[in-house]
């Protein structure tokens, strides 16, 4: 029994929820009972970090642009609660749906809770177990005051439920696509968690044909599938302590098998090796940051990826491109268990590569949110 229409707000901010939403998007406005209001919160503004997003993947314009911008970790999330709370005020939604471990994942999630509007979290139940990194921070609130909690992959709604989660649908496996929610009274006092996939799969076999298609970042650059490495490395932990930083790049030029590193240098990290003059071994070819269908092309022809993203674990994965991680810990450890990725210290020149388990879903998860949000009553 679902409601007969549904207001929802959708809070993105950062690159990486911007490419989450879209399959969303997609499912959602065929369906006319649900108004799906999106809200960017401008964590990200910069053209090739945001706009670029928007029109390549067909985005629509965001309802609400709160113009946050860049601050300290306190600062820009209290902003962002700030500007959240007077959307939801004036928009009275039925949900709030947030994505991810962003500031703007946990500012969102902070105004709706206090505002007692029930948040659904995408990407719920991650855990590095490390609190230095303000992304498990961001996680590990935003769980606990969700009142739907989507997991991509049964380890995370494992992970809920050491936590004390006890409303765990069909024992943490991927939810049926016909499943049907048991009427239950879900509020954030009693949260249901689902496994419904992983929605990054959704976007990057929709997206994976228009990359073929329309980048033509190979041939700029000049270079052959499989001759090269990629790189990325933006993360606090990484970036903001210097000596960390030169040991990262040191490690993937002293480890890296081809001639040749492209790096798309994410804007925190360009903006620390200007300030404090590194200059990059000549084997490592810095690039202004990429579209998605440049990335992905850079990706999937890559011989091998160094990185410290998330996101990227996973889209290496399906790529099959094995993947060094530049973190002491992941929270992708299905990537890891399969021997496609290997966290950097316990790297040793090699991956032990085995059969890949669908342990991320079928590439249906917009589809069964879709359905979540269809038979959903919510608790207000
Ligand atoms: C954020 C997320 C991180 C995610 C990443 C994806 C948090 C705590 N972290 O990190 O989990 O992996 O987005 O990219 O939310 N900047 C620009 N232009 C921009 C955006 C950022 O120049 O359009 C620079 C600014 O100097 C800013 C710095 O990058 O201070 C960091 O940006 P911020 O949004 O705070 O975090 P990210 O490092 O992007």
């Amino acid at each position: 029994m679902g409601l007969k229409s549904m207001k929802l707000i959708q809070i993105v901010g950062a690159r990486p929820q911007f490419i989450k939403y879209f399959p969303l998007q997609k499912v959602l406005e065929k369906e006319d009972s649900i108004k799906d209001i999106l809200v960017h919160t401008g964590q990200h503004y910069d053209y090739q970090m945001s706009e670029v997003f928007f029109k390549q993947l067909g985005i629509k314009k965001p309802d609400y642009h709160l113009e946050v911008g860049s601050a300290t970790q306190g600062v820009q999330t209290a902003k962002i609660i700030e500007k959240v709370e007077k959307v939801i005020i004036e928009e009275k939604p039925d949900f709030v749906i947030v994505y991810g471990d962003t500031n703007s994942t946990l500012g969102g999630a902070l105004a709706a809770a206090k505002l007692h509007i029930p948040i659904i979290h995408i990407e719920s139940g991650l855990r590095s177990y490390n609190k230095k990194m303000p992304e498990e921070i961001n996680r590990v609130l935003t769980d606990h005051i969700s009142s739907i909690l989507l997991c991509p992959t049964k380890n995370a709604c494992d992970n809920l439920k050491k936590e004390g989660f006890k409303n765990i649908a069909q024992k943490g496996k991927l939810i049926s696509l016909d499943y049907k929610i048991n009427n239950t009274e879900i509020t954030s006092d009693n949260p249901l968690v689902m496994n419904t996939g992983d929605i990054m799969y959704d976007a990057v076999i929709l997206s994976l044909k228009a990359a073929k298609n329309h980048s033509t970042i190979l041939k700029k650059l000049n270079i052959e599938p499989k001759t090269y490495s990629f790189m990325t490395l933006h993360r606090a932990e990484n970036t903001d302590d210097l000596e960390r930083l030169k040991e990262m790049i040191n490690f993937v030029v002293t480890h890296s098998k081809t001639k040749e590193i492209y790096f798309p240098v994410h804007p925190r990290t360009a903006k620390i090796i200007k300030s404090q003059k590194i200059e990059l071994p000549e084997k490592i070819k810095p690039l202004e940051p990429l579209d998605y269908f440049d990335t992905l092309t850079m990706l999937n022809n890559a011989l091998e990826l160094f990185t410290d993203s998330g996101g990227m674990q996973k889209e290496a994965y399906w790529l099959k491109v094995p993947t060094i991680t530049l973190r002491d810990e992941t929270e992708w450890i299905e990537t890891v268990k399969s021997g496609w990725n290997v966290l950097y210290k316990d790297y040793n020149g090699s991956h032990k590569l085995k059969k890949q388990l669908p342990c991320f879903g079928d590439g249906k998860t917009a589809e069964r949110i879709k359905k979540v949000l269809k038979n959903v009553e919510g608790d207000k």
